[in-house]
């Protein structure tokens, strides 16, 4: 029935599946930034979450989780193999990520992403109230706004891109590229993580078709002769900050961060890389760096270790696979070339870690090392500061970050320059606490007043003012 006045449209369901202890199974909401920032308002204006749980074929019906509503759009296997991992893993990420991995292209893949998106399309149409606002998530659904105009004129539309938008060089490879854009105008407002992302945009949009561009506006020319205003902008996500910072707080995580550090055998400094275990984030790179400043002799084994989480991700697409093997391959040598028996140069963890530990291992770092070499935001970077409540600790960001426009007072690196990236690790393991503090401040203050709270209000108040222009109620 059409009864939610607000209706989020993301890939994933924001769920955790929950086995109790007699076997029954069932969902939790998961802990989540994006879930933290909207609950208020999914619980304000009546709110549902249209998404996919995960695995193909789970035949699921609507059900609430942690009071959420969430209406679930299955997945066959073949929609996993070819929406999923195919057109959204295969050919958009890489391509989004300016092309680190050479990105695949096929018509089969491509025509799943179309059948996909309407079935997305439909399933929020038919669950939003009449004049609702329907937000849209990412570079999965980037067809279902104009899907969802067509169908539902009198919504209220938002979409936001987590992820890069490429230069248009890099775009125009896409056989698909006026479809894609022409599905995104669909929307009132498209958000972009950085100011170079939603340039990309418009660029894409003035080389595609003939609408007329004059940031952050674009007249879409309708077929029926009259125009609509959409309007494209940045607007840089960010986590729930203070929730992050009491849960580094907790005792229980102060006592789980002293554990690792003894556990690691109470080394001078502990380093830190936190990523999903794929090609955009710069592991690979970061560990020749790293390896490179042991075998010289600049850092010692016995004063400094690299904790490195790289959690599982899109185990089946080939890139991912053979990224693991090519990350592992390096630790193993590594390690096999310069950990003592009583002190290992890399701890490297192939697993996802609940936010408590995560938070543990923040506060237990003095420095994390963010080198993606394409990255939308970078939440990473954002939870290391929101966890330093000490004022402590050193950040190393990549410039290829988006974290990297709001994080000024981050040492900057380029991950390519394997010196440049030695040397400003040098720095960061050598800082005095004075500038470590001074630094920390101003990063903190950053993260703190531009929270992910922040971050929905600004887009859903945009969007509200688009939608009454249009409407001509403004
Ligand atoms: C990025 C994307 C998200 C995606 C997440 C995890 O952050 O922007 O849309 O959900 O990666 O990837 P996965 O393919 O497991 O959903």
């Amino acid at each position: 029935a059409r009864e939610y006045d607000f209706v989020v449209v993301s890939n994933r369901l924001p769920v955790d599946r929950v086995v109790a202890p007699d076997g029954t199974e069932s969902w939790a909401a998961s802990p989540g930034g994006l879930v933290a920032a909207l609950e208020p308002v999914m619980r304000a204006a009546d709110g549902a979450w249209v998404g996919w749980g995960g695995q193909p074929d789970l035949g699921l019906t609507p059900f609430e989780a942690d009071g959420i509503r969430m209406i679930p759009v299955d997945l066959t296997a073949v929609d996993v193999e070819y929406y999923y991992e195919g057109f959204s893993n295969d050919t958009l990420w890489p391509l989004y990520h300016d092309v680190i991995s050479p990105p695949s292209f096929h018509r089969e893949w491509w025509e799943s992403y179309v059948d996909v998106n309407r079935r997305f399309a439909r399933a929020a149409a038919s669950v939003a109230a009449e004049g609702a606002t329907v937000w849209v998530h990412d570079y999965q659904l980037q067809l279902v706004p104009k899907m969802l105009r067509e169908s539902r004129p009198d919504l209220s539309i938002g979409f936001f891109n987590h992820i890069p938008f490429p230069p248009y060089g890099i775009f125009s490879q896409l056989p698909w590229r006026t479809q894609v854009v022409e599905g995104l105008l669909g929307a009132d407002v498209i958000g972009f993580q950085r100011v170079a992302d939603a340039g990309n945009f418009s660029r894409a949009v003035r080389r595609l078709t003939g609408h007329a561009t004059k940031s952050p506006v674009i007249e879409v020319a309708e077929d029926d002769g009259r125009t609509r205003s959409v309007i494209v902008r940045p607007f840089p996500i960010s986590i729930d900050t203070a929730n992050f910072e009491a849960l580094a707080r907790k005792a229980s995580v102060q006592a789980r961060a002293k554990e690792i550090r003894e556990g690691l055998g109470n080394p001078r400094t502990i380093m830190l890389g936190v990523d999903r275990l794929d090609y955009t984030k710069g592991i690979g790179h970061r560990l020749k760096a790293y390896g490179e400043l042991l075998a010289e002799g600049a850092l010692k084994v016995e004063d400094v270790t690299l904790v490195q989480v790289a959690s599982p991700s899109r185990e089946r697409v080939a890139a991912y696979m053979a990224l693991r093997d090519e990350i592992e391959l390096t630790v193993g040598r590594i390690n096999g070339d310069l950990s003592t028996i009583s002190h290992q140069a890399i701890s490297y963890h192939h697993h996802g870690y609940p936010r408590e530990e995560m938070a543990a291992l923040y506060v237990a770092a003095d420095v994390l090392l963010v080198t993606a070499l394409r990255d939308g935001m970078n939440l990473v970077a954002k939870e290391y500061v929101a966890s330093r409540f000490n004022e402590d600790g050193v950040l190393v960001l990549s410039e290829f970050a988006g974290a990297s426009d709001e994080l000024k007072k981050a040492l900057r690196i380029n991950p390519h320059d394997i010196d440049g990236l030695k040397a400003r690790i040098l720095d960061a393991v050598n800082m005095p606490y004075r500038e470590q503090q001074s630094r920390m401040r101003s990063l903190r203050k950053r993260v703190a007043e531009f929270d992910v709270q922040r971050w929905s209000r600004e887009f859903l108040e945009a969007l509200a003012e688009a939608t009454r222009t249009r409407r001509g109620t403004g």
